[in-house]
């Protein structure tokens, strides 16, 4: 069978060993290595890959070779944590943050995630509409081609639905392929502030089945956290979304272990989310449970902290780790994937493979998307980053400056010398 494309002579391609599942623990440290490598692309997806010259049979009359001589290739990377859709920024509370102000204090006086709920309130589909799809095409460029998006700044039905329906479109109108997450449990709204328990009953019984009715959001999350939503409101909440047929995540230990681990464990949540105070014992439940644990060290490195989630304990206790930008407007304002990479290396202790197994496979496999995407096994979606560098080792070497020169998406060039086209 003839390939469509040929991309030839990659001075290194990361190959993520493909189990059909998440690597785990050592097996993060494995990975195919091809040097002198070829990628060869049939329809959209991947028919072969190797290294050396491609086989006679691959090349025909109108297969188009390009040559990438002294490139580095991996599949397309993958955002699996984001809240990509909201209004307004937040660089008000820079200087707060600077002046030693901390996160959770900016929300109790109504800033914070409630400041971005006010100003995604108050904007229309159509500027959340421009606002998300310009932010889409910054991660894009810097290699991303899969993101998961969550809701979470309207807390109302109305602006929930709208950032959902944000998504919906966007899924279908630029090259990113988009995960819905719905996350109306981000925050407490001021109505509600002295019953959160009935604004979970409110989210459980009206806004869940018009989520599922709408086919608006695949997963549902809930923000864990002292001052926020306690152990037993995040139990209640996912345990009645299981039953309406969502895909859990939840955002745990991210500034205080208040039980939010034990919860993904006992509900059999898909991944758990920033897990920078995670204990031994947490740890050892989501091993035990197989959660996969998505850390953030942008989060981190923008709250101003030292309390990066402890990735090699992770590993020693044989869980499967992922890294995400968390793109917000508050606690990490970013949509540069490669800057959260080097913070695995640099802050984490993580190695170049783990890694690129943190940003491909394995976050594939915790967005549900392990069939279609993450590795180059073929048959898969031909999403490949192409980096500036001469090996794997370099693009975390060489820190905060995208080095992604080329973008494939479904085997089309989608950015070209650094810019989207
Ligand atoms: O993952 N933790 C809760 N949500 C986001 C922050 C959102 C915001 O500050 O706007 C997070 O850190
Ligand atoms: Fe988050």
């Amino acid at each position: 069978m003839f390939a469509d494309k040929v991309l030839v002579h990659f001075s290194q391609i990361f190959s993520p060993i493909d189990h059909g599942r998440p690597l785990r623990g050592a097996e993060m440290s494995e990975a195919t290595i091809i040097e002198d490598g070829f990628i060869a692309i049939k329809e959209g997806k991947i028919l072969e890959i190797g290294s050396g010259e491609p086989r006679k049979e691959l090349i025909g009359e109108q297969t188009k070779i390009v040559d990438y001589s002294g490139k580095m290739a991996s599949p397309g990377l993958i955002d699996c944590h984001t809240h990509l859709v909201y209004g307004g920024s937040r660089e008000n509370e820079f200087s707060k943050k600077l002046n030693g102000v901390s996160y959770l204090d900016i929300l109790r006086e109504s800033g914070g995630i409630l400041s971005t709920v006010r100003s995604t309130k108050a904007a229309s589909f159509e500027t959340l509409y421009e606002k998300t799809k310009r932010l889409l095409d910054k991660m894009l460029t810097h290699g991303v081609t899969t993101v998961e998006a969550k809701s979470g700044y309207g807390l109302d039905w109305e602006t929930e639905e709208r950032q959902m329906n944000v998504v919906k479109k966007l899924g279908h109108d630029q090259p990113i392929d988009l995960v819905s997450t719905f996350m109306a449990a981000h925050a407490i709204p001021e109505e509600y502030k002295e019953n959160p328990d009935a604004f979970i009953e409110m989210i459980i019984e009206d806004m869940l089945p018009k989520v599922k009715a709408g086919d608006l959001a695949e997963f549902c999350d809930i923000f864990c956290e002292t001052g926020v939503f306690t152990a037993e409101q995040s139990r209640r909440l996912l345990t009645a979304a299981k039953e309406q047929g969502f895909k859990l995540k939840i955002h745990a230990d991210e500034i205080d272990s208040i039980g939010g681990v034990d919860v993904a464990a006992e509900v059999g949540a898909l991944s758990a989310e920033h897990l920078m105070v995670a204990t031994d014992e947490g740890i050892k439940k989501m091993s035990e449970a197989g959660v996969i644990g998505n850390l953030l060290p942008g989060t981190t490195f923008s709250l101003m902290a030292n309390t990066y989630a402890p990735a090699k304990k992770m590993l020693e206790a044989n869980m499967a780790i992922t890294l995400s930008t968390d793109s917000n407007p508050g606690s990490c304002p970013t949509a540069n994937i490669q800057f959260m990479m080097q913070l695995g290396c640099f802050k984490m202790g993580l190695t170049p493979v783990q890694v690129f197994n943190a940003v491909t496979i394995n976050a594939a496999y915790s967005v549900a998307r392990g069939e279609t995407v993450g590795s180059f096994k073929t048959g898969k979606q031909a999403d490949i980053a192409i980096f500036d560098a001469p090996n794997i080792d370099y693009p975390l070497y060489f820190f905060a400056t995208n080095l992604v020169q080329d973008v494939y998406k479904h085997g089309e060039l989608v950015v070209k010398d650094f810019a989207r086209i």
